[in-house]
């Protein structure tokens, strides 16, 4: 299955589940622009953040306290804003797509 990472000026950019990765792992191996993931998964840098798209929320789990704390110093913060680190793919997630906001700290 594949997973869309649709960036800020509407380009998507098609990843492969990878089962046991992070959507942050499979987004840098893709080379996906606008994920960096500087901090290798530690929810310690903010550079993974995405926006999921609503109806696949309940698919990615609980947003971990860490999380939350990274998430609230995040300018463009949505309501289904996530660091991609913090998120196991599945192939349950086939179909989904993630937006990527315009400016990564
Ligand atoms: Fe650093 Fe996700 S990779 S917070």
């Amino acid at each position: 299955g594949t997973i869309t990472f649709v960036s800020h000026d509407g380009e998507s950019h098609e990843a492969d589940i990878v089962e046991g990765q992070s959507l942050m792992q499979i987004a840098t191996s893709n080379g996906v622009a606008g994920i960096d993931g500087d901090c290798g998964g530690e929810c310690a840098c903010g550079t993974c953040h995405v926006i999921v798209e609503s109806n696949w929320m309940s698919l990615t789990g609980k947003t971990g306290e860490d999380e939350e704390q990274m998430l609230e110093m995040t300018p463009e913060r949505e309501a289904t804003s996530r660091l991609s680190c913090q998120i196991e793919v599945t192939e349950a997630m086939d179909g989904m797509t993630v937006k990527l906001p315009e400016y990564q700290m």
